[in-house]
């Protein structure tokens, strides 16, 4: 969302990319500056023609990943957001957390084979020393297309051992997948998903401090990354 992407953008001093890099139809907004010796792109999914409401879900962050990685060619990709955290794995609001795995809770194929796909569960590429070096919480981030849950969602998420819920990561994590690229996700919690209160609610009244939260932890994530192999991290 561009209440995510804008923080990041003006604390690392990011410029849009005019003319765009990511071509129209696509709704995509990038940005690209240097920072820590190494070039960053924020990208966000744009907002929807015909509702003016951001972009959200896995299917516009799997085709914005997939433009955005065609066009950068990054060494590492970071899903930086916010979502819901389970108070029973630890999260409170306004936490950060590192994601340790991806996996869908609302894709029910009942087929064997398919059954697993829909899951689809990979793990992400692990960081312990930078969750260490920025006292990070760590957890599987479980990813759907709605902001509440089915009984159905509910049940898969607790498969799932998820610590976060959001509604992108799992779809960036088979695109970064495809294109063998280390791929991190920095979620900030803005509700509690076992609570009592409606995640729209908690979620609009955290946006802002999540937001702020994901801008403090940016920089020194892209200063540990920086110049770092994969193994290092
Ligand atoms: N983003 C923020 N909170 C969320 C939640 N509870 N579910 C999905 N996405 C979210």
């Amino acid at each position: 969302m561009e209440a995510e992407a804008l923080p990041l953008v003006n604390i690392l001093d990011l410029k849009e990319d005019v003319p765009p890099r990511i071509a129209p139809p696509a709704p995509a907004v990038s940005y690209t500056g240097e920072k820590f010796g190494i070039t960053v792109h924020v990208v966000r999914n744009g907002k929807c023609q015909l509702h003016g409401v951001d972009n959200v879900g896995t299917v516009p962050a799997a085709v914005t990943a997939y433009l955005a990685v065609h066009e950068f060619k990054p060494d590492l990709v970071i899903s930086v957001g916010t979502a819901g955290g389970f108070k029973a794995r630890g999260a409170a609001i306004g936490d950060v957390f590192l994601a340790t795995a991806f996996a869908n809770h609302d894709r029910r194929i009942p087929i064997p084979g398919f059954d697993k796909y829909g899951v689809w569960r990979i793990d992400a590429v692990p960081a312990p020393n930078l969750r260490e070096a920025l006292s990070l919480k760590e957890g599987v981030v479980s990813s759907g297309n709605s902001l509440d849950y089915s009984k159905e969602d509910w049940d898969q998420l607790h498969a799932n051992e998820a610590a976060v819920k959001e509604m992108e990561a799992a779809g960036i994590s088979w695109v970064a997948h495809l294109h063998n690229v280390p791929f991190l996700a920095l979620k900030s919690i803005t509700d509690i998903v076992d609570g009592d209160r409606p995640p729209q609610e908690e979620f609009l009244e955290n946006l802002h401090a999540a937001a702020q939260a994901l801008q403090r932890v940016i920089s020194p994530v892209l200063e540990f990354v920086a110049g770092k192999s994969v193994k290092e991290l």
